[in-house]
């Protein structure tokens, strides 16, 4: 049996856990965290949050959240970035276009397009019983690797929607049948080593504890002490309407991430922190969850008008829209599906 006094310790312990959404803020081929300075970048990213979003930010480059005038999220004290690749429906006859992204009905209606993003604690129905630190100013972070061929990690996933609703199963590659949407699922790591920023393989200040659908599988090692909190992105991606076009015969399926992969085993996504002030502490330390940490309970809020309202002008001058005869950045193609562009980049980003 518990003693009073542990009940009592785990009492004043933090509860809190953040669900919010946050509009799509750009779609455009910029990668600060893996190619800083690259315009563009080797492939096509959606983007949401603050926008002093730009192809360098760098720690010494100043902190996003007095950069920013305005942010995407619900929250209108976060300005971080959140970015994954772009998803493609690619025709038999070699043209590409993009997939739309749908809002999720989780969120208050209205919102344009862009990701639900989570800081738990733990795992979705219980907040642990340890502090929760925050992410020091200048912190970035990447999930999943995009030259991964087999599974990479834990927490990266694809889910075939019935609904907006379907959450089950949960697929470590893109499903073959056809769905009413797929969604993409970013589980980063919540266990941080204490001491860099970011690391050369912007992975390795990290270690990995989280597992499938929102379970935690364990404690911090003593090499990663610092529990931070639990990031996720869920990204629901319209695929129905392309259901009535061209689907391959051979048992595949014809959606592709934006750097070439129709698997989707290197489904990878980007984190730069930038809450403003001591925000997503006082976050952590509260004990509201979701919605509920709206409004100043207590954490500032705005309206899906707001947030939709917040854009930043694409640098990178290209088309996107409409049937493309290639992928963005992608043009040079060998015959073996990868292009020269993401050559240079799969060997700028190996260890
Ligand atoms: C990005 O923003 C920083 C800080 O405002 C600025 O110093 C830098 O020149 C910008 N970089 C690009 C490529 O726009
Ligand atoms: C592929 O099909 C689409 C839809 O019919 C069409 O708009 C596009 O021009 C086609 N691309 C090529 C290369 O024929
Ligand atoms: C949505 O799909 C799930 C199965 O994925 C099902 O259990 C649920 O009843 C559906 N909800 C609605 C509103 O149709």
């Amino acid at each position: 049996m518990k003693s009073v006094l542990s009940v009592v310790a785990l009492a004043g312990l933090s509860e809190a856990a953040l669900r919010f959404g946050c509009s799509t803020l750009s779609i455009q081929r910029l990668d600060p965290v893996v190619e800083p300075g690259s315009i563009p970048s080797a492939h096509l990213h959606q983007i949401v949050g603050g926008n002093a979003f730009n192809a360098s930010m760098q720690p010494e480059d100043g902190d996003p959240a007095q950069k920013a005038t305005c942010t995407t999220c619900t929250f209108s004290e976060d300005f971080s970035n959140y970015w994954t690749a772009v998803m493609f429906y690619k025709h038999q006859n070699g043209s590409y276009q993009r997939v739309p992204i749908m809002a999720n009905d989780a969120l208050p209606p209205g919102i344009n397009g862009g990701m639900t993003i989570y800081y738990t604690q733990q795992d979705f129905f219980s907040n642990g019983n340890q502090k929760i630190t925050s992410f020091p100013k200048g912190f970035r972070m990447t999930a999943g690797k995009v030259t991964a061929t087999s599974k990479y990690s834990k927490g990266l996933k694809f889910v075939c929607l019935q609904n907006k609703s379907t959450r089950f199963p949960e697929l470590d590659e893109f499903p073959t049948q056809k769905c009413n949407g797929i969604m993409t699922v970013h589980h980063f790591p919540a266990c941080w080593d204490g001491k860099n920023l970011d690391s050369p393989d912007h992975q390795s200040h990290m270690y990995n504890t989280v597992n499938d659908a929102f379970v935690n599988s364990g404690a911090c090692p003593a090499s990663h002490p610092v529990r931070v909190p639990q990031v996720t992105y869920e990204t629901l991606w319209d695929t129905a309407q392309f259901n009535n076009l061209p689907w391959p015969t051979d048992g595949s399926q014809p959606f592709v991430l934006s750097y070439g992969d129709d698997l989707g085993f290197g489904t990878h996504a980007d984190y730069m922190f930038g809450w403003k002030d001591d925000a997503l502490q006082r976050a952590m330390d509260s004990s509201c969850m979701f919605n509920a940490c709206e409004n100043g309970n207590p954490l500032k809020s705005q309206q899906p008008a707001q947030m939709n309202a917040c854009t930043v002008q694409p640098t990178v001058d290209e088309n996107i829209n409409g049937w493309l005869s290639a992928l963005p950045g992608m043009s040079i193609d060998h015959g073996d599906g990868v292009s020269e562009e993401s050559e240079e980049y799969r060997e700028c980003i190996m260890p």
